[in-house]
């Protein structure tokens, strides 16, 4: 059984990669702990319950983190999610926020993995403010987990959401700068470039959709806004690698569940650029050694994009 705690921004992507992991047997979610992000904290516990209503999992804990980057910031990205973060889809039959937990996200993270040592692993889609608390409060944390996966970051200066910043980097440079710093665990990263060069076809993305159940017909509501965003992209913007879909943070949270599933990875320091006029927020890939870190991450670099395709069919059946 794989035991994973998930730190979720829920916009539309984290949702995915949440309801991937819900549907596999053979692993367990201790926990689920919000951070702000793609929306407000109030918004992602919300969206947190709404995808374990239509997975029928509300047995599973939910924890309130920060609402703001570890400078009182929030960026959002209602533009791409929705000001609600899903679509502006709204389900009047959501549950309520007193189904989230009284203990706070930090304290509950550091206590899942203290009552199961060596045996979690974490899965952060969104930005690192908790996760950064966490080994500040605990700075055994890291030494405790199995893994930290992460969606975020770049390896070029792309970025998504500033000149050279990945979203969940860009909106907490210091936390992205503390967990890449401080994690001294085997740490796995879907870069936002990545994830652009491991596109899924948009043909694909309608036969997923088209799956007659409930949770394809909840995915089909809350993606349309985002959807109809990313191929207005296709005209609008840059295109990285070509036209397709892509689930950022499921990436990550693939990686966590299935073994067999990552190729190639490119071991490598990181760390992320605090100061900078256009550079705040990006991550740094140290090729040549000279920050002399002794820990150093795993890059994704290919998976196995017909198990992906198998992971993320399965999450809306
Ligand atoms: C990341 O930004 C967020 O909007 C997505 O949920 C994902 O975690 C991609 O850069
Ligand atoms: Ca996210």
């Amino acid at each position: 059984m794989k035991k994973l705690l998930v730190d979720v921004d829920c916009g539309v992507d984290d949702a995915q990669a949440l309801m991937m992991a819900l549907a596999v047997p053979g692993v367990q979610i201790l926990g689920i702990t919000c951070v702000h992000g793609n929306t407000s904290i109030e918004n992602v516990c919300k969206n947190v319950l709404r995808v374990l209503k239509v997975c029928k999992r509300l047995e599973i804990p939910v924890f309130r983190g920060a609402a703001t980057s570890l400078f009182g910031l929030t960026v959002g990205a209602g533009d791409f999610h929705g000001k609600d973060g899903l679509g502006d889809a709204p389900d009047p039959q959501a549950p309520g926020l007193e189904l989230v937990q009284k203990e706070g996200a930090v304290s509950a993270m550091i206590r899942i993995v203290d009552e199961n040592p060596g045996q979690v692993s974490l899965v952060a889609t969104g930005p690192l403010t908790n996760v950064a608390l966490a080994v500040k409060l605990d700075p055994s944390l890291p030494k405790k987990l199995k893994n930290l996966y992460i969606m975020g970051g770049n390896t070029d200066s792309r970025g998504n959401t500033t000149v050279c910043g990945e979203f969940n980097f860009a909106a907490d440079p210091e936390a992205a700068y503390i967990v890449l710093n401080e994690f001294i665990c085997p740490v796995y990263i879907a870069t936002w470039e990545f994830t652009c060069y491991s596109k899924l076809p948009w043909d694909f993305c309608d036969g997923w959709l088209a799956q007659d159940t409930d949770k394809a017909r909840f995915m089909t509501q809350i993606f349309k806004h985002s959807m109809e965003s990313s191929q207005s992209e296709r005209i609008e913007k840059e295109l990285v690698a070509g036209q397709g879909f892509i689930s950022c943070d499921s990436y990550a949270m693939a990686a966590a569940i299935d073994d067999t599933y990552i190729l190639e990875t490119e071991h490598k320091a990181v760390t992320v650029e605090l100061a900078g006029t256009y550079c705040r927020g990006m991550m740094v890939v140290d090729h040549l050694d000279l920050l002399k870190k002794t820990h150093k991450v795993y890059i994704l670099k290919k998976v196995d994009l017909e198990k992906f395709k198998v992971l993320m069919m399965n999450a809306l059946k």
